[in-house]
């Protein structure tokens, strides 16, 4: 029996993921939670003839706390794809100022309903969200380092694609060959390409230009997409898919092979609260949340694989260094917004 509820699942990104969950056979239940139109989506999907029974949970009014804790009650994993998107010109950490408390106030719902749930954070900025949830967990003395991510799967998926039709590989081949690490926002998004000897050997048959007009597609894919969208939003279908390949491990992982068959994706995790987190954490100025790969069983972080000891080239040791810095202000962003919050 695996319950899966999705918070903020009435959106852009929200309602596909919903289906892509509604067609996994591992999923038994299947909450959706949102502000607005959650009953409609949830009876909508609940038509699809597989197993999962869909249940739509949303407030009576702006007083109404008991429809989400009615969705989270025995929740496994919970899904966040709950705030406000960017508008051409917006930076992600603009989404500040909106989505840093809807994730506080979903998380402390989490927190005291189904504190054992894997949480999987995909709302923006993901950098600073993600300090966040710990900080709220923190508060309510319930935090599990190994249940905390922030989904980071769109910068792999975004960097196998572009990778893949630059040297000639098929894109899903790449997966576990190449590794997306850092954050996720610009330059804190850090592909290396160098994991894979043959891979690497092709990468540095690339021009300088072409390597450099790859890199900086994958740390700016989102704007590319959010220009083409042109106010409407930014990346929800790729998302969804993306959320949709780490929520597929994580339910593998539950009550399927486990993490030995898995080529493990990235999450923006908490270093300190891993094995062998804090030797990675001083040798990178003291970063307490980066992206790395994690290998899952139950439902949570077996293990990560240390990126340093890829074969990393010069130029993306440079890429870590300024990741580094960004990273910082967000975290430290995050947290700070918790200790000035009643929780
Ligand atoms: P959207 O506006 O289409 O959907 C967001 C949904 O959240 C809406 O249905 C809204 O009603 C709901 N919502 C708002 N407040 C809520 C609350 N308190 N509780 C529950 N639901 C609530 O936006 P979208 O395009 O789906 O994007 C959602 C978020 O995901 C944005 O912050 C976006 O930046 C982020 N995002 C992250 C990644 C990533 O790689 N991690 C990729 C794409 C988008
Ligand atoms: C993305 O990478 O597409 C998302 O983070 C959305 C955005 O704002 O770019």
């Amino acid at each position: 029996m695996t319950k899966v509820t999705v918070c903020g699942a009435a959106g852009g990104i929200g309602q596909p993921l919903s289906l892509l969950l509604k067609l996994n056979t591992r999923v038994t239940e299947l909450s959706l939670y949102d502000i607005v139109n959650a009953r409609g989506v949830a009876a909508d999907l609940s038509h699809i003839n597989t197993p999962a029974v869909v249940t739509g949970h949303q407030p009576a009014n702006k007083e109404d706390k008991t429809a989400v804790v009615e969705a989270l009650k025995g929740s496994d994993v919970v899904i966040i794809p709950a705030g406000v998107p960017r508008k051409p010109g917006m930076t992600r950490a603009d989404l500040f100022n909106i989505n840093a408390s809807i994730v506080r106030d979903l998380v402390a719902n989490i927190g005291r309903t189904c504190p054992n749930a894997a949480i999987l954070i995909i709302s923006n900025p993901v950098n600073a969200t993600v300090p966040i949830a710990a900080e709220v967990l923190k508060k309510l003395g319930v935090f599990n380092p190994k249940k905390l991510f922030g989904v980071t799967t769109l910068d792999s998926v975004r960097a196998e694609t572009f990778l893949g039709g630059l040297i000639g590989e098929k894109p899903e081949s790449l997966k576990g060959k190449i590794s997306v690490i850092g954050g996720h926002s610009g330059d804190t998004i850090v592909p290396l390409t160098h994991i894979d000897p043959a891979i690497g050997a092709k990468v540095d048959k690339l021009s300088a230009l072409q390597y450099k007009e790859f890199v900086h597609r994958v740390q700016f894919g989102g704007d590319e997409v959010v220009k083409a969208k042109n106010g409407a939003g930014s990346a929800t279908l790729s998302m969804a898919y993306a959320g949709y390949r780490f929520a597929e491990s994580i339910l593998d992982s539950i009550s399927g092979p486990g993490f030995s068959v898995k080529v493990p994706d990235s999450a923006y995790v908490y270093l300190p609260g891993l094995r062998d987190g804090g030797d990675l954490q001083s040798q990178l100025n003291n970063v307490s949340f980066f992206s790395v790969p994690v290998h899952l069983l139950a439902g949570e972080i077996l293990s990560f694989e240390d990126p340093l000891k890829f074969k990393v080239t010069d130029g993306e040791k440079e890429l870590v260094k300024v990741a580094l810095g960004g990273l910082q202000l967000s975290i430290a962003q995050g947290t700070n917004f918790v200790a000035g919050s009643k929780i």
